[in-house]
């Protein structure tokens, strides 16, 4: 994601220099799941071992940390993240409970009526593949959907493009390109 990679936590430079060129994609969510068509239901979730999560109150940010990093984020300082959860307006993360970890997690800010940009959408690599990160984002998608916001956006590496399509994500609608002013590159032209 874009944003994620070059403001909030930066990519790891041997991701960065692959990608760069190719970082500014910008999506909006063209359709509406709901709760009824979840590719995975919760029950089934809590079958194999996962609980969804809604607030960050059992959430311990050491570990979440850890999957961040696991996946090629850098660590975050976690009295930044916390600040970051504090300000983010839904957020999902799901359990696995026989460790009380957090395997996958996304959350989204916005402002609440119009839009939302969804971030740091991350699953431990271990549970990679079972369909955590998809059930994380239909259920953040229709999260903000009831809030009544139409205009959801996201910014996806290009390996991570295949993972979004399915889930209603278009990149460049109608040609909108995203933009994004970055410290870092304000830093490189000094
Ligand atoms: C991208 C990520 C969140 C996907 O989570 P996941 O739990 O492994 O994905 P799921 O098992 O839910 O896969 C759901 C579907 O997306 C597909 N998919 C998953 N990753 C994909 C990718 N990189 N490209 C294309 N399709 C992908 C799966 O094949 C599956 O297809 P299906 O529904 O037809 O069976 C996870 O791999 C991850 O954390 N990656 C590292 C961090 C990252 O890149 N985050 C995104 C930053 S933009």
């Amino acid at each position: 994601m874009l944003l994620r990679g070059i403001i909030s936590s930066p990519l790891p430079s041997s991701l960065r220099l692959k990608t760069h060129k190719n970082l500014t994609v910008s999506a909006q969510i063209k359709t509406q799941p709901t709760s009824n068509n979840y590719s995975i239901s919760d029950q089934a979730l809590e079958s194999r071992g996962f609980i969804l999560r809604r607030t960050i109150d059992e959430l311990n940010l050491d570990h979440l940390n850890s999957v961040f990093v696991a996946v090629g984020f850098p660590k975050r300082d976690p009295q930044k993240i916390r600040v970051a959860l504090e300000n983010t307006d839904s957020l999902l993360w799901v359990e696995y409970t026989k460790t009380s970890k957090p395997v996958a997690f996304a959350r989204a800010t916005g402002d609440g009526v119009f839009n939302a940009i969804i971030w740091d959408v991350v699953v431990d690599p271990s549970f990679q593949g079972i369909g955590l990160g998809k059930a994380v984002m239909e259920r953040l998608i229709h999260q903000l959907l009831l809030k009544g916001i139409c205009n959801i956006a996201l910014y996806s590496e290009p390996r991570v493009l295949g993972f979004y399509r399915p889930l209603g994500f278009v990149a460049d609608p109608d040609g909108i390109r995203g933009m994004v002013y970055s410290t870092r590159k304000q830093k490189q032209k000094k």
